[in-house]
């Protein structure tokens, strides 16, 4: 490729059909950062911001399942939300109970998996009755995988796999060889997922703020300036042509 079609190739927005059939993510992750942002430069209040944010992640769960990727994983409510302003968590809250139960026609629909990965534990037993519901009603679907990141952290999801080592290892369940990098996987929330090949961070944010940390140990990443509301498929179509132009060599040459 010479220097001026690099150049160009940077500024570009691929359709559908010129991305590389056999090269699509089976995986990717996304922190949808910037719902605040988006409503204060709109003098809206913030949780407005977030009622604008499901709109993007309807988008982008449409174009996902469209181009066959097999996996998304969304961080929606991070472990750390719960110290925003009482009004904001409680709005967020009902957010995910109106969601959770509005999207279901479409979600299955589209034959997609509805998981909750977080910590169970402190989650408002409404908000998690609607995660077990939405669970229940998509377990059958085969076509793609919806991870909901929800009072999520990955330290903590990293402490409670090794808590649970420890415990299968002290009930006999385990030895102590046997752990190795497959095997600990196998404890942590997406024990059924494999890693993420892409994870997109919006909002002109360059932090993987404690999302997937193991699971990211080789993951591309890609951050757009865009606000997550303002995140459309054509943003989302530069982000896998983008992935598709990197050269992924996992620590070998
Ligand atoms: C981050 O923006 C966004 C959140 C904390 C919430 C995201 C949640 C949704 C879009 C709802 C998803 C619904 C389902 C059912 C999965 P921010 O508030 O941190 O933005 P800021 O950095 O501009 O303040």
């Amino acid at each position: 490729m010479s220097i001026i079609s690099s150049f160009f190739s940077l500024f570009k927005i691929p359709s559908i059909n010129e991305l590389k059939k056999g090269d699509i993510p089976n995986h990717v992750g996304i922190i949808m950062d910037g719902n605040g942002r988006w409503a204060s430069k709109r003098k809206l209040p913030r949780v407005l911001g977030h009622k604008a944010g499901v709109e993007a992640l309807r988008r982008v769960i449409k174009l996902t399942s469209k181009l066959g990727i097999k996996y998304l994983t969304v961080f929606s409510f991070s472990s750390e939300n719960w110290d925003r302003p009482k009004e904001e968590v409680e709005y967020l809250m009902g957010l995910f109970v109106d969601c959770l139960s509005s999207e279901l026609p479409l979600l299955n629909k589209k034959g997609v998996k509805i998981k909750m990965i977080g910590k169970k534990e402190g989650i408002p037993k409404k908000v998690l009755k609607s995660f077990e519901n939405a669970e229940n009603k998509t377990c059958k679907n085969k076509e793609m995988v919806f991870n909901i990141a929800f009072n999520y952290g990955s330290r903590q999801e990293i402490i409670e796999a090794v808590k649970k080592i420890f415990k299968a290892i002290g009930e006999g369940n385990l030895k102590l060889e046997e752990v190795d990098q497959n095997s600990f996987s196998k404890f942590l929330y997406t024990k059924d997922c494999p890693d993420p090949d892409l994870i997109i961070r919006t909002s002109g944010e360059y932090r993987i703020s404690n999302f997937l940390l193991w699971q990211g140990a080789y993951t591309e990443f890609y951050f757009s300036k865009v606000f997550w509301p303002d995140f459309n498929e054509k943003h989302y179509l530069r982000a896998i042509f983008d992935y598709q132009k990197r050269n992924r060599r996992f620590g070998k040459l």
